[in-house]
């Protein structure tokens, strides 16, 4: 098995198991599906969501940006979870999740809350811990490894809070405002 192969150290590319849902207190991650594109598109859209994660707003159309969803989606070095909100018995849509960068013993992880007004309320928090449990438990990673703006304050509160530690910085051009920001990288390890 192919991440069996990465949990012992070996050089090569790693892919995640097929994914399932995971189910936590107040959010599930589940893999997309065709209609998650609108949502992924109007997130991919919405300006301020871009400038945090330094990139500009997509600007090509719909149905283009459907394809590329489709066949990212597809693509087995990169785990996509659609992050649904539970409400009552109501289930909904309300951010991305994807671990990429898969290496060695260890992957990346992003994490976007859509709406504004569902931030600051727990859920990637949630999300965090559960893709973490994923990481260590199922993918038999090592390290779990994240990157945020210095002035992101929300997503490295939600590092510390998910037992991650600050191990570096970085300076980065944002392609939102050609800008230059700093970055600040973390890491969780499976032992400590
Ligand atoms: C960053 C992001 C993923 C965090 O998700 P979230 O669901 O809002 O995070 P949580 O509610 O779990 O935790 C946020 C923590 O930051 C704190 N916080 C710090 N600054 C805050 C602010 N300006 N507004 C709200 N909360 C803030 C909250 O109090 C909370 O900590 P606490 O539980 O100790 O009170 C989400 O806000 C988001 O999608 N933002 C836009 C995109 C983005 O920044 N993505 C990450 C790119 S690296």
């Amino acid at each position: 098995m192919l991440v069996a192969a990465a949990a012992r150290g070996e050089e090569r590319e790693i892919y995640a198991e097929e994914l399932e849902a995971i189910n936590g207190r107040f959010v599930t991650l589940r893999p997309p599906r065709e209609d998650d594109a609108e949502k992924a598109y109007e997130w991919d859209r919405d300006p301020e969501l871009a400038a945090w994660n330094g990139r500009s707003p997509i600007r090509i159309s719909f149905a283009a940006a459907r394809r590329d969803y489709l066949a990212r989606w597809e693509d087995s070095s990169v785990k996509t979870f659609i992050i649904e909100a539970r409400d009552g018995g109501v289930s909904e849509a309300i951010g991305l999740a994807t671990l990429y960068g898969f290496r060695r013993t260890g992957c990346e992880l992003g994490i976007k809350i859509g709406p504004e007004s569902l931030r600051g309320r727990g859920y990637a928090s949630e999300v965090v811990e559960l893709l973490v449990g994923y990481c260590f438990d199922t993918l038999g990673l090592q390290v779990v490894r994240g990157s945020t703006l210095s002035h992101n304050t929300r997503m490295q509160r939600v590092f510390e809070k998910c037992g991650f530690r600050e191990v570096g910085d970085g300076s980065i051009i944002s392609r939102f405002d050609n800008k230059r920001y700093t970055e600040l990288f973390y890491e969780r390890h499976r032992d400590g």
